[in-house]
């Protein structure tokens, strides 16, 4: 069992949607601290604005993930003013959502780097700290769209495949040395928070954010090793692996209407 009580909680993209949410979840049972590292200043101050109104503890620090020296500058900030962090969610995403003939290479550069190695470098970052006192929790946000390969979300799609490899190949490298330190990977499908506006998903109900959180929350504090949202999600691998890739791609793809889901995306507009 990880301990959400008295936990100090570093949550990056945590001004907005999921971030946001699980911040103020966790708070809500009982943790000490909320710590959000975000892009988005003015974000920033408003939730920050909010929750200490509240009575809640709550930290925030603009940070561009992909920037290494922000993340070792602030992390520097944090350690000096007596804040160790217990519970580290890399959440922060982009989504470019076009067809790959028209990303431009920065979109490519940024969409892999936010996404992907931003939540390398931060761990590479946190968990020595954890390691030493044995103690900590570390929740990679990836996506269902890291179990398929959907149409309009390429780059996506590679970056969520790569978290999950990375995230399960670091939860079994601590367990073979008997860590403490436990690694949560989550695979959740659509969300309507706004980041996947536009998109429509005839079979598969899109999933409410604060049903998405409370699972995060109870997948936390037991210790699971994956979680896969909606329970369906749990069959992509299975599917893939057992069915032809023509049989997956019509059933999957076209019966389920996954390959058209993001026919009409817009994402957010700002
Ligand atoms: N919304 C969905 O349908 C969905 C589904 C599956 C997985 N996810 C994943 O869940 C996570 C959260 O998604 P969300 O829907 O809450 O998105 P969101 O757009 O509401 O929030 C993302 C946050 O990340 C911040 N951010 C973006 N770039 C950053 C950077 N370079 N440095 C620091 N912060 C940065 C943004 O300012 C924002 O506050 C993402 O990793 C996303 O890929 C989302």
């Amino acid at each position: 069992m990880t301990t959400i009580t008295n936990a100090t909680v570093l949550i990056t993209g945590g001004a907005s949607g999921i971030g946001l949410l699980l911040g103020t979840q966790l708070l809500t049972r009982g943790a000490k601290q909320f710590i959000i590292w975000d892009i988005n200043q003015s974000a920033i101050n408003t939730v920050v604005a909010e929750l200490t109104a509240k009575g809640h503890q709550v930290h925030g620090f603009v940070v561009d993930v992909t920037n290494v020296t922000q993340i070792q500058q602030t992390l520097a900030t944090m350690i000096a003013s007596g804040i160790t962090v217990d519970i580290l969610v890399n959440n922060a995403g982009i989504v470019v959502g076009k067809p790959f003939y028209e990303h431009s290479h920065a979109d490519i550069d940024n969409e892999m780097a936010v996404n992907t190695t931003a939540l390398m470098h931060l761990t590479r970052e946190v968990l020595p700290g954890m390691m030493e006192r044995n103690r900590g929790h570390i929740v990679n946000i990836s996506s269902a769209a890291s179990l398929l390969a959907n149409p309009r979300m390429s780059v996506y799609c590679a970056s969520k495949w790569a978290v999950t490899g990375w995230s399960e190949s670091l939860r079994i490298e601590l367990a073979q040395i008997n860590s403490a330190v436990q690694v949560t990977t989550v695979m959740p499908y659509y969300i309507n928070t706004g980041m996947f506006a536009g998109v429509r998903s005839p079979i598969i109900p899109i999933l409410k954010p604060d049903y998405v959180v409370a699972q995060i929350a109870n997948a936390i504090h037991g210790n699971r090793m994956v979680l896969r949202l909606p329970w369906i999600v749990n069959l992509l691998p299975v599917l893939r692996g057992i069915l032809p890739r023509s049989w997956f791609d019509v059933i999957v793809g076209e019966w389920f209407g996954i390959y058209h889901t993001m026919d009409k995306f817009t994402g957010r507009t700002r």
